[in-house]
């Protein structure tokens, strides 16, 4: 008999986690490498020790949880990578990451339990700082398992200066060591990863299971503009250097490239910080994000290069000096169709109505494709809403998932 997972265990940790760094709304803070993440990561490693499973931390922040007689590639063996991440954005959902977390550590556990044989060594991840909330290093953990360390700064910082090298530390990493969480490719056979949709498209078409086809790219940048700060009341207008009228223009200027420009899928200015943020004091300095989304990489370097061009005509004009932070840039990428070919299997197998769709938002899979094949699973999101407290899923569609997810894993 094919081996089942235990619905009520998976749907009481996804309530158990959803109230670490609860904001009491529904609404989640867990930013990578923050004391609600590093909560969370601590009461991953005690389930799954409970569990009979082995639990260790990379040193980039990872959390590896493996069978107690297996290992990476014990006897040689290839492995079976499958996980997702514990962090959020601010304010974000409880489903963003940790259900994937949550639905592979059930599938590790009923492995278990079941003895069941499989070709590849199972091992479940939870990637650090995927959201790069904090430290704007997103996909943090799965770019250093991925070997992807020449695109991560040497010393990364927080938005207020505060280096990762202490946070990582207090989760058990150690950035002086970072090469020893590097993977070899050939070590893992495939990854997949579960989650929320995150969209609208299940819910619409009234399918339980999507089979991703497709991840998104993504261009992260931030840019700072600065003036001179000065009185409200008393400064002429005429000799104000104000960076928010500037910042303004430039929050216009990104709406654009996705809006009349229409060079890429999305784009958004989704953080805003002012220096000093008084009401009135003209502004010394603004910092924003931008955020550029699109499936073809050759739109997104467009999408940059008109924005660079505008940001240089805007700073000319004001006479204020912006300056441009590359943050992080994904490149989109296409799951493997053997894993996607599984999963469709699998949800037929289990009688649950599934379809093929790209993915808008980002996910470590698309990293972790730099040295493996992946694949990944969506089960629908209520409403289509994430990266909000409204985020949400059914159990049933939880639990169908979680299913999919065992299946996919046996299969293989
Ligand atoms: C990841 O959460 C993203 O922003 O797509
Ligand atoms: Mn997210
Ligand atoms: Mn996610």
């Amino acid at each position: 008999m094919t081996p089942d997972i235990d619905a009520r265990r998976l749907l009481d940790r996804i309530e158990a986690f959803a109230r670490i760094g609860g904001n009491g709304d529904g609404g989640i803070t867990r930013e990578g490498f923050g004391a609600a993440d590093l909560e969370a990561r601590a009461r991953l490693s005690k389930e799954a020790q409970i569990g009979g499973l082995d639990s260790t931390v990379d040193a980039a922040g990872n959390v590896l949880i493996r069978r107690p007689e297996g290992g990476r590639g014990a006897e040689g063996r290839r492995v079976l990578l499958f996980g997702s991440h514990l962090d959020t954005v601010a304010n974000g959902g409880r489903l963003d990451g940790a259900y994937g977390v949550l639905a592979g550590l059930e599938v590790m556990q009923t492995i278990v339990e079941s003895g069941a044989e499989l070709t590849y060594e199972p091992v479940l991840v939870a990637f650090s700082n995927e959201e790069g909330a904090l430290f704007p290093q997103p996909f943090w953990g799965s770019k250093v398992l991925a070997g992807a360390l020449e695109t991560l700064p040497e010393d990364p910082r927080d938005r207020s200066g505060r280096s990762l090298r202490h946070p990582l530390a207090l989760a058990g990493g150690d950035l002086a060591a970072l090469s020893t969480a590097v993977w070899p490719a050939e070590s893992v056979a495939a990854y997949l990863e579960l989650h929320v949709e995150q969209g609208p498209v299940l819910e619409r078409g009234g399918r339980t299971i999507g089979v991703v086809d497709s991840i998104t790219g993504r261009t992260q940048l931030t840019v700072e503009v600065r003036g001179s700060a000065g009185h409200a009341g008393t400064t002429p207008m005429e000799l104000r250097r104000d960076p928010m009228t500037v910042a303004a223009r430039i929050v216009l200027a990104v709406e654009d490239l996705a809006g009349e420009q229409r060079l890429c899928r999305v784009a958004t200015v989704g953080w805003v910080e002012v220096q000093p943020n008084s009401p009135n004091t003209i502004a010394d300095s603004v910092r924003l994000t931008i955020d550029l989304r699109d499936s073809v990489p050759s739109n997104l370097e467009n999408a940059e290069q008109a924005l660079r061009t505008s940001l240089a005509s805007l700073g000319k004009q004001a006479e204020m000096h912006i300056d441009i932070r590359v943050d992080a840039r994904a490149a989109p990428v296409a799951t493997d169709p053997v894993l996607r070919a599984a999963i469709t299997a699998s949800a037929d197998e289990l009688g649950l109505p599934h379809q093929t769709l790209p993915s808008g938002a980002g996910h470590d899979a698309q990293i972790v494709a730099r040295i493996a094949p992946i694949g990944m699973i969506f089960v629908p999101s209520i409403g289509g809403v994430s990266h909000v407290p409204e985020e949400d899923t059914a159990a049933t569609d939880l639990v169908a998932g979680a299913r999919v997810l065992l299946r996919t894993v046996l299969r293989l």
